[in-house]
């Protein structure tokens, strides 16, 4: 892995590690947290579903488990932060970690959803907004405050937004939000939160730190540092973003047929609908070839192979959702004072030679 920070434990998988594999193993996946890894008694664990609802609920995991049906589903995890080195090559940003694109994942998981348990507890018409809150502590909030955030009552209601236990078959890992986490397939990473405890029914978003404060695109010249509850625009769906995994920055190649492998991930409600590779910086481009996807929640691996003759080459990828809309060109038009969701064309340079 590639360790950002060890306290809290940051890091993302090599490039390399992530091509070609649909679904990423649960000890390559990237791992983003903003406090301690809580380690929390399974048996004593409880969660406890309140605020407007007709009947709150407090429940062991087996009772959980018990009581909803199980579903499994593959949907992608992508940190708001995915990419932002690119944008530091543009302008620092000072305190954040220079995330690649490898601070995005693919899992099945498997649970039940959240829907049905906000239905078995009476969800009330005028819920707006389902907040989450977990028990580890951030510092990053000035004051500390332990992680949370909210989706709106719209997305915790689709059928896809689970409560869940299991990463690829096998038990949650502690690291990836043991016992119970929520998955919010289509929404940024920072919404599928971990080592839950806590799911309450509320007429506003969390005003959580990481709902209200963190996870917003400020304007470019704010200081982030002053940033008040509610400044900015907050993230909620992932945007269209694609990056190439191998050959990787820097590359030395043999001169001909190489082959050109990356991801594709449009998030929420749309879907990847064509992969463009250029040779010349944009001005030309080939139609890459899209892997099926493991369902409408997870990444799309794409591939093509290029004849690239001796000397340097600039490959370029971008791709196209099904509302036909595509990627920004340039980082510098995106850049935000806390490098989140950048989502301009992915390039690596390579050389080749004999
Ligand atoms: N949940 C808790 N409790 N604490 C956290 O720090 N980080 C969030 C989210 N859930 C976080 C959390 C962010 S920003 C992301 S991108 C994802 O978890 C990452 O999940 P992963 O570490 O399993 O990849």
């Amino acid at each position: 892995m590639v360790v950002h920070t060890v306290r809290p434990y940051n890091a993302e998988p090599p490039l390399s590690a992530l091509a070609g594999e649909a679904i990423t193993p649960a000890d390559t996946f990237y791992s983003r947290n903003h406090g301690s890894i809580p380690d929390l008694d399974p048996a004593a664990w409880r969660l406890t579903v309140d605020g407007l609802v007709d009947r709150p609920l407090t429940l062991s995991l087996d009772e959980l488990r018990a009581s909803f049906p199980e579903r499994t589903l593959v949907a992608t995890l992508q940190c708001a932060g995915n990419r932002r080195a690119g944008f530091i090559t543009v302008r620092d940003i000072p305190g954040e970690d220079p995330w690649g694109p490898g601070a995005t994942s693919t899992a099945s998981w498997t649970g039940v959803s959240l829907a049905d348990v906000l239905a078995a507890a009476g969800l009330r018409p005028e819920a707006a907004h389902v907040a989450f809150a977990a028990p580890d502590v951030s510092e990053l909030s000035g004051p500390a405050e332990p992680y949370g955030g909210s989706i709106t009552v719209a997305k915790a209601t689709a059928r896809e937004v689970l409560l869940a236990w299991a990463m690829n078959g096998r038990p949650l890992p502690r690291a990836h939000g043991a016992p119970l986490r929520a998955v919010v397939p289509g929404w940024i990473g920072a919404r599928s939160v971990k080592w839950l405890q806590r799911v309450t029914a509320q007429t506003e978003p969390s005003c959580n730190y990481f709902q209200a404060v963190a996870y917003r695109i400020l304007p470019p010249e704010a200081d982030p540092d002053r940033a008040k509850p509610g400044d900015g625009i907050s993230l909620a769906s992932v945007a269209l973003n694609c990056a190439i995994l191998r050959p990787g920055d820097g590359d030395r190649l043999h001169p001909g047929p190489v082959e050109i492998t990356g991801y594709a991930y449009a998030g929420d409600d749309r879907a990847v609908a064509r992969m463009d590779v250029s040779l010349d910086e944009g001005r030309t481009w080939l139609q890459a070839g899209l892997d099926p996807p493991d369902g409408p929640w997870a990444w799309q691996h794409w591939r093509i192979t290029v004849d690239l003759p001796e000397g340097e080459a600039a490959i370029t990828a971008r791709a196209w959702d099904t509302t036909g809309a595509t990627q920004p060109e340039y980082a510098g038009h995106l850049w935000n004072p806390k490098g989140y969701a950048n989502n301009s064309w992915d390039r690596v340079a390579v050389s080749c030679r004999p």
